[in-house]
């Protein structure tokens, strides 16, 4: 089983990778598939600015495309003086595939939510049909 230290280095590494030369803002991911694959991601942007891709989705599409189905959490990392937290696109997209837990992190800092926190009632009634 990865341990929240190893999925927040590689949120680190993923942050390395980060193509972001408008907002200059570099963010990492690392998304935890439930058969112990990790998967990571950084933002993405495009000088269309809406066409930007946040490091959350990134690792989502990444996974999903590798076959992964069911998550368990996501690490996000930037050097900023607080954790970021994830947009609400993100937030909506990461309940689309039922990742429970998400871990914000900066250089000295850990916060941990879960999911239903950060975005209560997520298609209630639709996401979770029989
Ligand atoms: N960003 C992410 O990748 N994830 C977040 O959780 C917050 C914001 C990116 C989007 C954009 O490239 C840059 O950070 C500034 O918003």
């Amino acid at each position: 089983m990865k341990t929240d230290d190893e999925l927040i280095a590689a949120a680190w590494d993923a942050r390395e990778m980060a193509y972001a030369p408008y907002s200059k803002f570099h963010v990492g991911a690392a998304l935890l598939a439930s058969d112990g694959r990790i998967f990571p991601g950084c933002n993405v942007e495009n000088i269309s600015y809406g066409l930007t891709n946040c490091a959350e989705r990134v690792a989502i599409g990444a996974a999903i495309a590798a076959g992964a189905r069911s998550f368990e959490k996501v690490v996000v990392v930037a050097d900023t003086a607080q954790p970021i937290s994830p947009c609400g696109a993100c937030r909506q997209v990461l309940a689309e595939f039922g990742v429970k837990s998400v871990i914000l992190a900066n250089r000295t800092q850990k916060v941990t939510f879960s999911l239903e926190e950060l975005l209560p009632r997520a298609s209630t009634g639709i996401l979770d049909r029989p």
